[in-house]
């Protein structure tokens, strides 16, 4: 039986390698629809980024709905510096033909899991979590019924990847993100300590563009483009793949290991803003919400990818 999900997303190079996974894999996995947010950039282009993204895998009944255009309470932080002006610079798709769903991606979560029997939804976070964040301020009674919530975003041991200490996704909206990991949901969090350990290496981009598919072919235009400022940063031998490790746990959890513990989100400090205060060593008596991921298996992760994206368009 496929798992039925959401994913939240604001594509980005790397949310579209993870919507194309999804989107490659639907013997497990029924794509109810994708709700986009503004993050990486503003929410018009990450929704025409999606409806580009859905296009490239063929599967064109896959229904996209526009979420929140701004966080809860911040001013919109974006990150053309590292997406580039599109937010899905490197290849260059064509225009989408499919048009957004009018209903607001909002009102898509509360009323797909109004309808939902209780344990049927999973959640994957991309992005920031404003959308969901909003959904359940707006209809809490969705809460129990979500059967997890699968998150790209935080950081503990590899601190953050924006400010000293604060991952891109918690920043950019933290009271967002204070909503969802006190929302009584089962949470997995797969922080920049997992994604720093799954680079896209020179060999493991060019078996993307050795799969011989229009799929493979635009993922290695997008990661040879996002990749620079990650190279240029950290000196690695490859970018962090992000927002795919979420799916991959869908599919596969075994490939990662970590612990639940508790998870605080800084959102009073501006120094510290969106830190993930994550209680790994268990030193506080405060509630354990969090099944935070602390390693991935990096080589079955990159198998499992073009494994499933030879099968794309
Ligand atoms: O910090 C990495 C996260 O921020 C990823 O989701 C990436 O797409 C950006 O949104
Ligand atoms: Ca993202």
């Amino acid at each position: 039986m496929a798992t039925k999900i959401i994913i939240d997303t604001d594509p980005g190079q790397d949310d579209a390698v993870a919507l194309l996974l999804a989107l490659a894999s639907p013997d497990e996995l029924e794509l109810l629809g994708i709700v986009t947010v503004a993050g990486n950039v503003g929410l018009a282009q990450n929704s025409r980024n999606a409806l580009k993204i859905v296009e490239l895998s063929g599967k064109i009944n896959t229904k996209v709905y526009a979420g929140c255009d701004r966080p809860i309470r911040r001013v919109p932080v974006t990150a053309e510096h590292v997406h580039g002006q599109s937010g899905l610079d490197g290849p260059n798709l064509p225009d989408a033909k499919i048009t957004l769903q009018d209903m607001h991606g909002v009102d898509f979560i509360v009323q797909t899991l109004q309808n939902a029997a209780p344990g049927e939804i999973t959640i994957c976070a991309l992005g920031p979590l404003t959308n969901i964040a909003m959904a359940l301020v707006r209809a809490p009674e969705i809460a129990p019924k979500i059967k997890q919530i699968v998150l790209m975003g935080g950081g503990y041991f590899e601190g953050g990847n924006i400010t000293p200490t604060a991952e891109f996704n918690i920043y950019v909206d933290p009271e967002a993100a204070d909503v969802v990991v006190h929302c009584g949901a089962p949470i997995v969090m797969i922080p920049l300590d997992v994604t720093h350990q799954a680079l896209a290496t020179k060999e493991r981009l060019a078996n993307f563009a050795d799969l011989g598919n229009k799929t493979g072919t635009a993922i290695h235009q997008m990661l040879t483009f996002s990749e620079r400022f990650d190279l240029e940063k950290y000196q690695w031998q490859g970018a962090p793949l992000h927002d795919p490790c979420v799916i991959a746990y869908l599919l596969d959890p075994d490939m990662f290991t970590g612990r639940l513990i508790n998870v605080e989100i800084e959102v009073d400090s501006e120094l510290t803003r969106g830190m993930t205060v994550a209680d790994f060593w268990g030193v506080t008596d405060r509630n354990p919400n969090v099944t935070y991921m602390r390693h991935i298996d990096a080589d079955a992760y990159y198998a499992m990818l073009t494994d499933r994206l030879v099968r794309l368009p």
